[in-house]
């Protein structure tokens, strides 16, 4: 008979946000002598050290003072399929789709190609402190299945689709609305559900699809619960005139969706940079999360994210990496742009340090649906977190030396941690990455 794992209880600094620091004020959580206590890959208790010790003393303590722990990050717009076209710069959307993502695209026609990028993939993902992400598949079955595999074999939470799309692209991306089916139905059955792992229903945009490609979009959402939905939404001003001309009955980008009922709780469309005042309401309205990608929004010249209107309306917003539109793996560096850019944005948000670290944590969980699971560090949920620990001599370890409250650490955190930072990822308590630095 095995015996029961002896509860582990971590020690450092800690934050998170249980609460949405959009709506309530103090919904920063922080305990600068913080103690988590992991049974069973859950959260046992968080809090105070000596108070949960005391309350504890069975529990064996891990001393990860001189680091920071946070909730595992949460990427809610990222596509494996374009890790390697990282760094085309210079070129808008539908551009950059030609010349850079869709070849690369292609490419996973090839199972061994594809498998060898997914397993990059989701070590990219773990070794910038993501323990959950919403993941473009490729255009190909076995390729998606593959990112399902390495995500299942990496211990993350991985949701991810097949992409669909039967018009516009280059031809060899394309297929058939009746062998789209086919495949989703098999990788549902395969995947969906198991483990870690969900199925997300992920036509590429309004401008591949067909409406009969639609249509099967929304017959699996029937057919199956718990499904989520992804796909792109009023990017780029051409993106959006093409689809105008493709549907000329939908009034607008969403209504293509709203056609086939494509939205709501569940679902994520990311940027939303051109919206009109209607789409905010329908979207506020329905539940459905726009994926907030600034890296991408600024490397593609598409435009500035209109944060206070989203929030105003009451619109659910989520933050994404957009690998490879954007400019790498990193959440913290995404929700410092997103602080950058609301800076100069006409009528910019003035984003704090709760407020980013819950866009990048527990938005990301309430978008998929996994809020009673992960995205902080409430009693019961999974012990999914991220260990921040400056290397020595780098100016993050010189500013935390310094820094008098845990909103400017926190802040430090966003504004100078890499991945050479990320000292150890849990997904359950368990560690899926480590860190190469050795710390004395
Ligand atoms: N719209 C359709 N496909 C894509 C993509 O791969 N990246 C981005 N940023 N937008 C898209
Ligand atoms: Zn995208």
């Amino acid at each position: 008979m095995t015996s029961p794992e002896r509860d582990e209880l971590l020690r450092a600094p800690l934050f998170h946000t249980p609460r949405n620091p959009f709506l309530e004020d103090r919904a920063l959580v922080s305990h600068e002598d913080g103690g988590l206590l992991i049974r069973n890959g859950r959260i046992a208790a968080s809090g105070d050290f000596e108070t949960i010790r005391a309350a504890h003393p069975e529990a064996i303590t891990t001393d990860l003072r001189g680091g920071f722990l946070l909730p595992g990050l949460i990427d809610t717009h990222v596509h494996f399929p374009q890790l390697r076209v990282l760094g085309g710069l210079g070129r808008t959307l539908l551009d950059w789709l030609d010349v850079c993502a869709l070849p690369e695209e292609a490419r996973m026609s090839d199972e061994s190609y594809a498998r060898e990028i997914a397993s990059a993939f989701v070590h990219a993902l773990a070794s910038h402190g993501t323990t959950t992400a919403l993941v473009f598949g490729a255009h190909f079955a076995a390729a998606t299945a593959a990112l399902f595999e390495a995500g299942r074999a990496s211990g993350l939470r991985i949701a991810s689709g097949l992409v669909m799309s039967d018009r516009q692209l280059h031809p060899e991306l394309h297929q058939t609305p009746e062998a789209a089916y086919r495949d989703c139905k098999d990788l549902i059955r395969c995947f969906h559900g198991r483990g870690r792992l969900l199925y997300a229903v992920t036509p590429r945009f309004a401008l591949s699809a067909s409406e009969a490609m639609l249509e099967v979009c929304q017959t699996l959402r029937q057919e199956h619960d718990g499904l989520l939905f992804q796909t792109h939404l009023n990017e780029n001003p051409q993106e959006i005139a093409e689809v105008a001309r493709l549907f000329p009955w939908a009034s607008d980008y969403l209504a293509v969706y709203e056609r086939y009922g494509l939205g709501g709780g569940g679902a994520v469309m990311a940027h939303n940079v051109h919206p009109t005042a209607s789409e905010f309401d329908r979207l506020a309205a329905e539940g459905t999360t726009i994926a907030h990608c600034p890296c991408s929004n600024a490397a593609l010249g598409s435009g500035l994210f209109a944060l206070k209107r989203h929030l105003k309306a009451g619109v659910r917003v989520a933050l994404g990496t957009d690998v490879g539109g954007g400019t790498g793996f990193g959440m913290l560096k995404e929700a410092l742009q997103a602080y950058l850019l609301q800076r100069v944005a006409p009528e910019g948000a003035m984003l704090d340090a709760a407020q980013m670290l819950y866009l990048a944590t527990r938005a990301g969980a309430e978008a998929l649906g996994l809020e009673n699971e992960t995205g902080d560090f409430q009693t019961g949920k999974s012990a999914d977190l991220v260990y921040i620990r400056p290397p020595a001599n780098t100016p993050l370890a010189a500013v935390l030396e310094r820094a008098d409250t845990s909103e400017q650490a926190l802040a430090a955190i966003f504004t100078l941690a890499g991945s050479e930072s990320v000292c150890e990822v849990r997904v359950e308590g368990s560690i899926v990455h480590k860190g190469s630095i050795v710390y004395k």
